[in-house]
């Protein structure tokens, strides 16, 4: 199984794109959304050592396939108005429920883990925007 490698290749990160340039994140928020949701909902995905290891990796890469399709923090400023005010709408709904970042995620990466200070600030932040 080890042989059958997933493509690790990110597609291009265009900074000027990135919801962080685009709307002017500040720092502390920056810091939460890298920690904890780049790697699945942008170009910038850093692959753990366990992304070698079958099956581990198919699940992670559908993972980081599926999060890139529902929202896309590096294509941010192709979405219209419309689109940006409904993915911060879910956005703050995702983190206030806990459904994000996924909890078998947070598992491994425990920088991930949003205290409820970190929680409630992405919110905010979120709510603040739309
Ligand atoms: C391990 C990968 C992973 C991480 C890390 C992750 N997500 Fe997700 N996210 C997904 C997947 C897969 C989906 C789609 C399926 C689902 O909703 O469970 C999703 C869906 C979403 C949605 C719904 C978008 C829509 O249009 O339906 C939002 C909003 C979201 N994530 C926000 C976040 C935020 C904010 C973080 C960080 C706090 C985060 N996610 C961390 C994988 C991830």
């Amino acid at each position: 199984m080890q042989f059958f490698r997933i493509d690790k290749t990110n597609p291009p990160a265009e900074p000027a794109s990135d919801m962080i340039a685009v709307e002017n994140v500040p720092e502390d928020i920056q810091v939460i959304l890298k920690n904890a949701c780049y790697d699945c909902h942008s170009h910038e995905t850093e692959y753990p050592w366990y992304s070698n290891v079958a099956p581990v990796s198919w699940w992670l890469k559908d993972h980081i396939d599926e999060g890139r399709e529902h929202l896309n923090f590096s294509e941010w400023a192709s979405y219209d108005a419309e689109r940006k005010a409904h993915k911060l709408e879910e956005l703050a709904e995702e983190v206030e429920e806990k459904e994000m970042p996924l909890e078998s995620y947070t598992w491994a990466h425990s920088e991930s883990k949003l205290s409820d200070e970190e929680r409630q600030a992405l919110v905010d932040w979120a709510n603040s925007k739309r």
